[in-house]
């Protein structure tokens, strides 16, 4: 589908949509979710053949029904009164900005919005995006293809400082932080302590701890949060912009 274009009419409907998503959210607790959405869609991207992507996808049956997107239809579904009062904004941006302003209301860092996300309808095969069961080489194989790094992979790993596991959608249960509603770098002091009573830890996020160049970042955002606020801001908005290059 052809890039939006960006004019003042288009920029005046991301304000807009900014503050419904501020409402939406704080009125249903929804910033997880919202941000994880924003996330599963953008994090389908192979920066080798250029699909996949920030590009409103995931919004298609054949996508969220995908294991990893259990539950994300409920997220979809929310935006859709947002998307219809501000109609010329595209899936692509919306999902992007819900996530961006899931950070910032929950206290997290500013992250950088760059409207002009163009929509495709074309989805992804399933099995682009982590599986939880997995170890360090595994992330580095997703990460890695999507064009991202290292230091990346941590910074936004600390996404998990908010929500929530369901045994039904993923079969993880349980929240990864105390106040799962609020974004700051409890995840990586959470992940340091071996048993935190009633605490999840994927294998995955344990992998962070047992690679040693995963680690010295776990242990940097553990005892700097400004650190960890700078580079999450930075990687999200890369996360955000994968497939996309804003003019
Ligand atoms: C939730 C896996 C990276 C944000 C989850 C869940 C799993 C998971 C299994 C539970 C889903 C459920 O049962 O509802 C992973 C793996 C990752 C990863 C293997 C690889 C590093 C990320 C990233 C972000 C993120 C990069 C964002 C920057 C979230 C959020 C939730 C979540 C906010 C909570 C959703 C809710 O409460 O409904 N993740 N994730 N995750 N993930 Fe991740």
């Amino acid at each position: 589908m052809a890039a939006p274009v960006v004019d003042a009419e288009y920029l005046r409907q991301v304000d807009r949509a900014r503050r419904h998503l501020r409402a939406l959210i704080s009125n249903k607790g929804c910033a997880p979710i919202m941000l994880r959405l924003a996330w599963h869609d953008a994090g389908t991207y192979d920066v080798k053949t250029k699909t996949g992507g920030a590009n409103g996808s995931i919004r298609y049956e054949e996508e969220y029904t995908h294991g990893s997107n259990a539950g994300l239809k409920i997220a979809i579904d929310l935006l859709e009164p947002i998307k219809a009062k501000n109609p010329k904004i595209t899936y692509a941006d919306l999902y992007q900005l819900a996530g961006v302003v899931a950070v910032e209301v929950t206290g997290g860092p500013t992250v950088e919005f760059i409207p002009g996300r163009r929509d495709s309808s074309v989805c992804p095969r399933e099995g682009r995006l982590p599986d939880a069961k997995k170890g360090a080489p595994h992330l580095r194989d997703i990460f890695y293809r999507m064009g991202l790094s290292d230091k990346d992979i941590v910074a936004l790993s600390g996404g998990h400082t908010l929500g929530r596991a369901h045994p039904d959608r993923s079969g993880f249960e349980g929240a990864w932080t105390k106040e799962p509603l609020k974004f700051d770098n409890s995840y990586f002091l959470e992940l340091l302590i071996e048993e935190s009573e009633g605490l999840l830890k994927l294998p995955t996020d344990k992998a962070l701890l047992s690679d040693p160049e995963f680690r010295r970042y776990v242990d940097l955002y553990a005892k700097d949060e400004d650190a960890f606020f700078k580079d999450y801001a930075e990687s999200h908005k890369k996360l955000s912009e994968l497939g996309f290059t804003p003019r």
